[in-house]
């Protein structure tokens, strides 16, 4: 019997690094997604992984896997992705999250979709040793989320549209030295690192009911002032900021960066009159328009031969 499933990636909205502090965040998932087929084979683990950093993660999940289900016999597992591990839409998390939910339906051990976040997560800790945990959610619900570190709460919104430019800064982040790095700043300064995550906390709050309401105006707005926290954390960077500069000046409602910082993406709230200014501004700013839709669906089984 062979499995196919497929696990989408994410974007940030609102709210990031103050999630790894007992802060809400909110995610979205995007169309471009991670698919993984699985074989029972007599023994051992063959996996065949383009992209080297998912083998490791592929790995950790069997390994998590069979050992709380205590299942047998060998596996060939080969992964295949839509988009490129660059841009920080959380292929690490897409390939985990779809390596559990594939083992699941290929052992038919039926897991509710808070378990396989709670195995996910449990890989994502031991393989990088921070995070909250918010990209698994994203990958196993799909939509947009409201979350809460560690998934003490995942509500999924009722958003329908989500008119956004996302932009590739040309340079990759590496999200966990940057939550390492970051950590060891907030030691030495924990009354001033706890103020803004108080600040980012209440645009989530406000975010969340706006976002229902399509109120792109103040989400705009909100963007603006979580990107200015952002800087103040000390995560965004020239390029970063010049881009999403460039998009608001080019008439977007708002823009900041999402994710870890440090490169990766930025996104701008658009409103369709003004999508193709927003997208040049971006360009010619030497950023790189990619083209994903958010509000994409979570885990699912596409194909059992
Ligand atoms: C990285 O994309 C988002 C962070 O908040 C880390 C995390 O939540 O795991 C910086």
């Amino acid at each position: 019997m062979e499995i196919e499933v497929s696990a989408p990636g994410k974007l940030m909205l609102f709210g990031e690094h103050a999630v790894v502090y007992n802060r809400p965040c909110i995610v979205s998932a995007v169309s471009s997604r991670m698919k993984v087929k699985l074989e029972k084979i007599p023994t051992g683990l063959e996996i065949d992984a383009p992209q080297t950093k998912d083998f490791r993660f592929v790995e950790e999940a069997v390994r998590i896997f069979k050992e709380k289900y205590k299942t047998n016999g060998g596996l060939k597992i080969k992964t295949q992705s839509d988009f490129s591990s660059q841009y920080g839409f959380g292929s690490s998390s897409a390939v985990t999250v779809a390596t559990i939910f594939g083992l699941s339906q290929l052992y038919q051990i039926p897991l509710t979709k808070k378990e396989i976040f709670d195995l996910g997560y449990q890989v994502t800790l031991n393989i990088q040793g921070v995070g909250s945990g918010f990209d698994i959610a994203a990958a196993v619900f799909g939509g947009v989320l409201y979350f809460l570190t560690g998934g003490k709460t995942i509500k999924p919104l009722s958003v329908k549209n989500l008119p956004i430019v996302v932009g590739y800064s040309g340079i990759k982040a590496d999200t966990p030295k940057i939550v390492k790095s970051l950590k060891l700043k907030i030691r030495n300064n924990k009354e001033k690192f706890n103020q803004i995550f108080d600040k980012i906390a209440q645009i989530v709050e406000v975010a969340k009911i706006e976002l229902e309401k399509e109120n792109w105006k103040k989400l705009g707005k909100l963007m603006n002032e979580n990107h200015h926290l952002l800087q103040q954390l000390g995560v965004s960077t020239k390029k970063l900021d010049s881009l999403c500069q460039a998009a608001v000046s080019a008439g977007a409602y708002g823009a900041k960066l999402s994710g870890a910082g440090g490169g990766d993406c930025m996104i701008a709230l658009v409103s369709e009159n003004k999508r193709q200014a927003v997208e040049s501004a971006i360009n010619k700013t030497g950023g790189k328009v990619i083209k994903v839709n958010p509000n994409a669906e979570g885990v699912f089984n596409y194909l059992i031969n």
